[in-house]
């Protein structure tokens, strides 16, 4: 049997160089992501400099690595995906001009994608041959994840998320509420006036001296910590607020770390150390507001707008917290759905594969094409 033609994508907005390889139908061949963690970790967050000259070592022998690993010639690719923006623009442009280098070599159709957009496509995609695809909660009922299925097209889309629907996407740099008509087609509902949700997350864990990214570590204490001990005020609760705050839950958190154990000194130490039990308290606490807020919000959106499906994607979609109480708390009639783990955080996955869903009707770009680190989402 001869494989399905693949689309490469290539991802570097941020912190994350990725590759991956995904077919027609969505099938994610491979995806390979090469973390600047380590790197960015002594920062505290990441640096743009060092990212994007991380991205000029990391990127191509990435792509030949993903080619080799998956068995795959430049020569059979249907085209080559890469995210045009938003994000840090020397970080964009690696992985712009690599593209267009490769496209340009093979004579391969060049594909442009919005990095939110292709946030909103991975629930789409199915993860890899037996893995399980997205987690869908359905009436209310935590689903399992569900399992991925060997079978023709029309099979696959069987399982998928229709049109409109409403995403929350949940990153280190986004947060927004948006009404999804058609694939890349969206329209805004709601966003932070302030901080991203995932910016949060990364705050409150350095406040806390717990390391960098700070979402996957407070989400771990948070499942070990009584979310009663040290509650916070939900910010912007109100039905007529749309929009999201985080900032002052952040200084909130602050607040009570310094009433509790006094003010840090120049290296972060305080008259009292912070115990154990407190700080996985706080992180409980902490996480119960967010989680509050998010669920509440898209809740209603979907209700204002009349939507069946609720997509929940980017790096806080990964938080097991979220997952778990969007399964006790989604309402009768709702379909919410997760990408799998893998494909929450930043991958090439969600570029390669929404290119394969956007090329019929937007075609390919001009080998002119340029990274815009504002891209707005159309
Ligand atoms: O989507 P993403 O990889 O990059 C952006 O486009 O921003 O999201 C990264 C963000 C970071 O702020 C990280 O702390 C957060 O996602 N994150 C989480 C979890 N895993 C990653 N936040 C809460 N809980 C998690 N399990
Ligand atoms: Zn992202």
């Amino acid at each position: 049997m001869t494989q399905p033609r693949t689309i490469l994508g290539i991802e570097t907005s941020c912190d994350e160089t990725a590759c991956s390889l995904v077919d027609a139908r969505g099938y994610v061949r491979i995806n390979k992501v090469s973390s600047q963690v380590d790197l960015h970790a002594q920062y505290g967050g990441v640096v743009p400099e060092v990212a994007s000259r991380r991205h000029i070592e990391a990127c191509l022998p990435l792509v030949h690595e993903t080619m080799e690993e998956a068995g795959v010639r430049f020569e059979d690719l249907a085209g080559i995906a890469v995210t045009q923006g938003p994000g840090l623009i020397g970080c964009l442009l690696m992985g712009v001009e690599t593209g267009k280098a490769l496209a340009w070599r093979y004579g391969k159709p060049l594909y442009a994608v919005h990095h939110l957009a292709g946030h909103l496509h991975a629930p789409y995609l199915h993860p890899g041959e037996g893995v399980g695809a997205h987690l869908l909660i359905e009436n209310g009922e935590p689903g399992p994840v569900l399992p991925f299925r060997h079978g023709p097209e029309t099979e696959a889309r069987l399982l998928e998320p229709s049109f409109p629907h409403v995403g929350l996407i949940v990153s280190g740099g986004h947060t927004s509420l948006v009404l999804v008509r058609a694939p890349g087609r969206t329209e805004p509902l709601a966003s932070t006036r302030d901080d991203a949700v995932g910016e949060a997350y990364d705050k409150v864990a350095r406040i806390l001296g717990l390391g960098y990214p700070g979402g996957p570590i407070v989400d771990r204490l948070a499942a070990e910590g009584d979310e009663t001990r040290m509650p916070f005020t939900a910010p912007m609760r109100r039905k007529d607020e749309a929009d999201f705050s985080f900032s002052g839950l952040k200084s909130a958190v602050a607040r009570k770390i310094e009433e509790l154990c006094g003010p840090a000194d120049e290296k972060g130490i305080r008259s009292i150390p912070i115990s154990e039990e407190t700080i996985r308290d706080i992180c409980a606490g902490f996480q119960a507001t967010v989680i509050q807020v998010l669920l509440e919000k898209s809740f209603r959106a979907a209700k204002q707008s009349g939507v069946r499906d609720l997509l929940i994607v980017g790096g806080v979609a990964a938080n097991r917290g979220l997952r778990r109480a969007a399964g006790r708390n989604a309402p009768k009639g709702l379909r919410v759905w997760f990408p799998h783990m893998s494909l929450c955080t930043d991958n090439a996955a969600m570029i390669a594969g929404l290119a394969w869903r956007l090329a019929p009707v937007e075609g390919s770009a001009a080998l002119e094409l340029n990274p815009e680190a504002g891209l707005a989402l159309g």
